[in-house]
C-alpha cells in the first residue's frame, strides 16, 4: 500500500520514556501494595513495547493478558466505534486490574474498554496511558496515570504505528509529512 511520503522527528528520546516508566512503575507499585498478583492488561496493538518495558519495572506479581480493540484500522482519524476484535483470555471478576493503552486521543477507546472490563467485577480498575492528547478528547475519560501529555501531532514508535509502520522505532516520533515528496 502506498502512503504519502513522510519524515519523522523525534519527539520523546528512548531514554526519556525509560525514565518515565520507572517513575510510573514506582507509583503502581505503591497504589497495588496489597495485591497478591496483578493483572495487567495490554491493549493491543500499541501497548505491546509499553506493557514490556513497565512490567520489567514492576516488582510485584504480574499477570499478563490482552484485549484488542479495533482503532484507526489504517487511516489517522479515530473511528469512534470501538469493536473488541480479541478478548482477554483471563478473569478478572473480583482482581486487581491495570489497563495499558498506547494513547488517549478522543477518549472513546480508552472508555469503552474500561465500561466493558466494569461489567466483570474486577475488585479495582486503574489505567495507565503512555501517551494523553487532551486537546483531542470527545469523550470524558482519563488514564489514573499518564506518561506524556503531548500536543495534537500524529505520533508514532515505540509500539505505535502508522498504518502498521513505525512500530519498531525505540523513541517517539511525530509524523511529518512532505509537501513536495521527491
Ligand atoms: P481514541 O479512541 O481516539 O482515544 O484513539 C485511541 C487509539 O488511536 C490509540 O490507542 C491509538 O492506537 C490510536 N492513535 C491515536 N493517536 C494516534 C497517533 O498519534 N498515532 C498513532 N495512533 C494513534
Ligand atoms: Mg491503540
Amino acid at each position: 500500500m502506498s502512503q504519502p511520503d513522510y519524515v519523522i522527528d523525534e519527539m520523546i528520546s528512548a531514554k526519556t520514556i525509560a525514565a518515565r516508566i520507572e517513575d510510573l512503575a514506582r507509583e503502581i507499585r505503591e497504589t497495588f501494595a496489597n495485591t497478591e498478583k496483578l493483572v495487567v492488561v495490554g491493549l493491543l496493538r500499541g501497548s505491546f513495547v509499553f506493557i514490556a518495558d513497565l512490567v520489567r519495572e514492576l516488582d510485584m506479581p504480574v499477570e499478563v493478558d490482552f484485549i484488542e480493540a479495533s482503532s484507526y484500522g489504517d487511516s489517522m482519524e479515530s473511528s469512534r466505534e470501538v469493536r473488541i476484535l480479541k478478548d482477554l483470555r483471563g478473569e478478572i471478576g473480583g482482581r486487581d486490574v491495570l489497563l495499558v493503552e498506547d494513547i488517549v486521543d478522543t477518549g472513546f477507546t480508552l472508555h469503552h474498554v474500561i465500561e466493558l472490563l466494569k461489567t466483570r467485577h474486577p475488585k479495582r480498575l486503574e489505567t495507565i496511558a503512555l501517551l494523553d492528547k487532551p486537546s483531542r478528547r470527545e469523550i470524558d475519560v482519563k488514564a489514573t496515570w499518564t506518561g506524556f501529555e503531548i500536543p495534537d501531532e500524529f505520533v508514532v514508535g515505540y509500539g505505535i504505528d502508522y498504518a502498521q509502520r513505525n512500530r519498531n522505532l525505540p523513541h517517539i516520533g511525530k509524523v511529518r509529512f512532505l509537501e513536495n515528496p521527491g
